[in-house]
């Protein structure tokens, strides 16, 4: 525990500490402690953890069970080098493969999930001997080199100078966004997976090792796939020997009501990347899980992809006793349960306010769209230029009166732990409902 006062923290952050995705002299607000579904700042002020920090905090503050397991691993072996086998590392490998599809054979542990994804780009190459890697506009999948330029969203700008080759980005199946009027979902999948097949014929099959989604696009905004189209891009994959890979980070462990998103349309991937709710951030854990085929590609071969912290002891403890704890406690559904009420919520805050052109959701993970003109669509900022910081002016007003969020472009993403109760909710939703009431009256 630090002992350093408000003050402290306060003058010695703003001096010596360079925060991600913030300009140098960016205030932070300071955070003292946590508990369940809340944190306090300095001063007391309560705050509803709207968002599981970056939707990783699945399981709330103080968790008892993963609290203890990292105690007792710290003193009975805080850390040994990757080559060799260890307790958590080979209890917490089991237990995934347990939970992953049939056709999943093995885990590689990294740090997080941006390196995860870096490891899918070396296994899908590697294994598929083909270089290119498609993936989604409106994607994020981390901020190294190439999970960056993996990504879509405009993080990746700053490490496109120079590009990394091989990445190509295709059009996302947001059919709230489509020009075009689809009357079901099958018929919205048939468009885009259409689409997407012209341009793998363009970019000549061979030359693609794999296409890489989130199987819900998560920051920006919660773009849930329709009906079909998972199931159709498996099928592509299948017809031109290009590997599926998935990134739950987000998506996964339990945030949608499955453990895995995908099993909402029965798929398999050949790569799952994964982080965040594997260890709830308790620890830092990340990684990949390869199919058999791939697994047993790399049985005589070396694989040429290494971290010191790759299957951390602390972070295997963290995460074997967080996969227990979701089952144990059946937080799928409890998830299940509680996302009635949570989609509720959301369909009376579209209803009521103008400023709400969509809202969209699954389990515990959703987002509010917001719009000048409802009927047109008209997103409250252009995409990737907000230059009058109308989207953090909001997220502003929400987090002074203790609803703490984030979200991308012109989303409020809403990802409450997975443990909030309905009273909680509906509490904080009064909040939110607040803050869009000045919206609808003095930003649009
Ligand atoms: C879908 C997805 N993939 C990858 C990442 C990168 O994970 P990390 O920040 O742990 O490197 C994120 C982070 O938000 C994410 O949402």
């Amino acid at each position: 525990m630090s002992d350093i006062t408000r003050e402290e923290v306060i003058e010695y952050d703003k001096k010596y500490n360079q925060h991600p995705w913030l300009t140098g002299t960016a205030d932070a607000i300071p955070i003292e402690r946590a508990e369940g579904i809340y944190f306090w700042d300095y001063n007391g002020k309560k705050y509803y953890d709207m968002s599981s920090q970056l939707a990783n905090v699945n399981l709330g503050y103080g968790n008892r069970d993963i609290i203890r397991a990292i105690q007792k691993q710290v003193e009975i072996l805080p850390y040994i080098a990757p080559a060799h086998a260890s307790g958590p590392r080979s209890e917490l490998a089991k237990m995934l493969i347990d939970i992953a599809p049939d056709n999943m054979a093995k885990v590689f542990f990294t740090c997080g999930g941006s390196d995860a994804n870096e490891a899918a780009i070396y296994a899908a190459r590697t294994f598929t001997g083909r270089s290119k890697i498609l993936s989604r506009y409106r994607s994020y999948h981390g901020s190294t080199l190439g999970s960056g330029n993996l990504s879509g969203d405009p993080r990746r700008f700053a490490l496109e100078k120079p590009a990394a080759s091989g990445f190509l980005k295709f059009f996302d199946p947001y059919v709230y966004r489509s020009d075009i009027k689809f009357n079901n979902d099958e018929e919205a999948s048939a468009y885009y997976l259409g689409l997407l097949e012209q341009q793998i014929q363009y970019e000549s099959p061979d030359q693609i090792a794999a296409i890489e989604v989130e199987t819900i696009t998560g920051a920006n905004g919660v773009i849930i796939p329709p009906n079909g189209y998972l199931q159709g891009l498996r099928k592509l994959c299948d017809k031109y020997g290009i590997l599926l890979i998935c990134d739950e980070v987000m998506a996964g462990f339990g945030r949608t009501g499955k453990m895995f998103s995908f099993e909402h349309w029965g798929i398999k991937p050949d790569i799952i990347s994964f982080a965040k709710g594997v260890t709830c951030g308790y620890v830092q854990l990340g990684g990949i899980i390869i199919s058999k085929e791939i697994a047993k590609y790399f049985e005589d071969k070396v694989f040429l992809y290494g971290l010191t912290y790759s299957g951390h002891s602390l972070a295997c403890a963290a995460g074997v006793a967080s996969v227990n704890y979701y089952s144990e406690h059946k937080i799928l559904d409890h998830v299940n349960e509680v996302g009635k009420v949570f989609g509720e919520l959301l369909e009376e805050i579209k209803e009521k306010h103008k400023c709400v052109g969509d809202v969209r959701y699954i389990g515990l993970f959703g987002a509010v769209e917001l719009v000048k003109d409802k009927e047109k669509r008209t997103p409250i900022v252009p995409y990737g230029y907000d230059e009058k910081k109308t989207m953090a002016q909001i997220q502003g007003m929400l987090k002074e009166r203790g609803f703490s969020a984030f979200g991308r472009e012109n989303n409020i993403n809403v990802t409450p732990p997975l443990i909030i109760t309905e009273e909680e909710l509906r509490e904080a939703f009064k909040i939110l409902d607040e803050v869009l009431t000045i919206v609808d009256k003095e930003f649009i």
